[in-house]
């Protein structure tokens, strides 16, 4: 893939270095500058990976200009419209879409790992009862690497594969353990008649007490989320999973610092603030108000749900669940919200108003999910979570990508030291 070379000119002597350029099946050419220090003691100064590509990858390619996203090469909407959230997760982990054997021999082989350990009931209980849902999962998720000894060497493919299966299938029931726990509600064991979705929701809203039936329309919903916020190539908490395990360290641990990663607001807490602003927002007559403040530049409120930093033309995602948004709103019969009215008074306003579309800030994803978890019944600290269940398929993908890589190194990144030049230790008493 190297088609020709780039040339820089550094230092004092003028040294003239030549570089491989790198050309992908998609996207932008790379430039692989891994010789630069070595050849001119320069390094490349990149916060926030602006100009970086921090790996080689065929997973999953997003084009923000076109408002592009793929999986394996499979559009985002195809995927969403006709696929179900089992298929994509063997699609992104194998790299093809399984024939029907493969697809039923996934499907049970996941179902067959969905009870987490019993021991694990007994951490849950050890957490205050008022903690959000994400730091459950974070302590939860890394403590599963001491209850699977058998599948934490990553250096034997079936190992990582049963730890891959295990991760997937695991995490909707420690997600909806610590809901129940924050509840103060009953746990409940998964039901494998159900599929990998429905089973999720039941484990979330089912009472030991009752008979308990998942509405199809909302597990559709619930399984199109999933399959929507699966990967999204090199994000932060992806790039996190992957520096994580480059070290070598157990899978668990790794999916476990992908959930800290995603808890931040900038990443994958942006559908709960979506929730706080229309509660806020609180009728539909202060939308203008709103809306004025989110134009004025010495205010630093902004339309959560519109916008984003890949996507400057819209969000793939986002096309899709507007429509999932309007047949779950239809079937709870909720079109009359009043929180969901001023949501959609809200959209109308910025897909016709000049500021937004003169910036190109569309309803993001986050817009649509927060409303749709919203009308399910779902409290806003749980919205990260469900992320993560997503998620985590991605991660697992990437990170068995990553240990598979015959040219994978542990990630070590150097810095722009700005600190102290050497100084002298100075005894506490004679310190100024
Ligand atoms: N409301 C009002 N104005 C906005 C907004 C907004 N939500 N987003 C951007 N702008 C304006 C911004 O003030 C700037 O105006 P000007 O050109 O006059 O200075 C212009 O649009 C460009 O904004 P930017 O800050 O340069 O864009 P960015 O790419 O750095 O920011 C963003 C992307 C997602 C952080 C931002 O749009 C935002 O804060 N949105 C709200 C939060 C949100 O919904 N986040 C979820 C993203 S989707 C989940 C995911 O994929 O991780």
């Amino acid at each position: 893939m190297n088609t020709k070379n780039a040339s820089l000119t550094v230092g004092k002597s003028k040294k003239n270095l030549e570089f491989p350029v790198y050309k992908g099946s998609e996207g932008p050419e790379v430039i692989d500058i891994t010789s630069l220090y070595k050849e001119s003691g320069f390094f490349t100064y990149d916060p926030g990976f602006m100009s970086t590509a921090s790996c080689e990858s065929s997973i999953t390619y997003v084009d923000g200009e076109k408002g592009v996203l793929r999986y394996r090469g499979y559009d985002i909407a195809q995927l969403a419209r006709k696929s179900n959230f089992m298929e994509v997760c063997y699609l992104l982990l194998h790299g093809e879409l399984p024939a029907k054997k493969e697809f039923n021999l996934f499907v049970s082989e996941i179902k067959n790992r969905s009870l987490v350990h019993e021991q694990l009931q007994f951490l849950y209980r050890g957490f205050p009862r008022f903690s959000h849902p994400m730091a459950i999962m974070c302590g939860a998720f890394a403590s599963l690497s001491a209850f699977y000894h058998d599948s934490l060497n990553i250096n034997d493919e079936e190992q990582r594969r049963i730890a891959a299966l295990r991760m997937i299938a695991k995490t909707p029931t420690l997600a909806a353990m610590a809901y129940k726990y924050s509840r103060g509600k009953p746990f409940i064991y998964p039901k494998n008649e159900l599929d990998y979705t429905a089973n999720f929701l039941h484990m979330l809203f089912a009472v030991p007490s009752e008979e308990y039936k998942v509405n199809k329309v909302l597990a559709k919903a619930m399984d199109t989320i999933f399959i929507l916020h699966a990967d999204h190539e090199q994000n932060a908490s992806t790039s996190t999973v992957r520096l994580a395990g480059s070290s070598g360290a157990n899978p668990f641990a790794c999916i476990s610092a992908g959930i800290a990663s995603l808890w931040g607001p900038a990443h994958g807490g942006a559908n709960e603030a979506v929730i706080h602003m229309l509660e806020e927002i609180g009728d539909i007559k202060n939308i203008p108000k709103f809306i004025k403040r989110a134009k004025d530049k010495d205010d630093p409120f902004r339309l959560m749900g519109f916008g984003h930093r890949v996507y400057k033309n819209y969000d793939p995602r986002a096309s899709v669940l507007k429509d999932t948004c309007h047949e779950v709103l239809t079937e709870l019969d909720m079109q009359n919200n009043s929180l969901l009215k001023i949501a959609m008074k809200l959209e109308d306003i910025a897909l016709t108003d000049k500021y937004f579309i003169k910036r190109k800030l569309y309803p993001n994803v986050d817009f649509y999910s927060g409303i749709i978890y919203k009308a399910m019944g779902i409290p806003s600290n749980l919205y990260t979570v469900l992320f993560a269940i997503a998620r985590t398929a991605g991660w697992v993908a990437q990170w068995k990508e990553m240990i598979e890589d015959p040219k994978q190194k542990i990630g070590r990144p150097r810095q722009l030291y700005t600190g102290h030049k050497p100084r002298n230790y100075v005894p506490v008493g004679k310190r100024k």
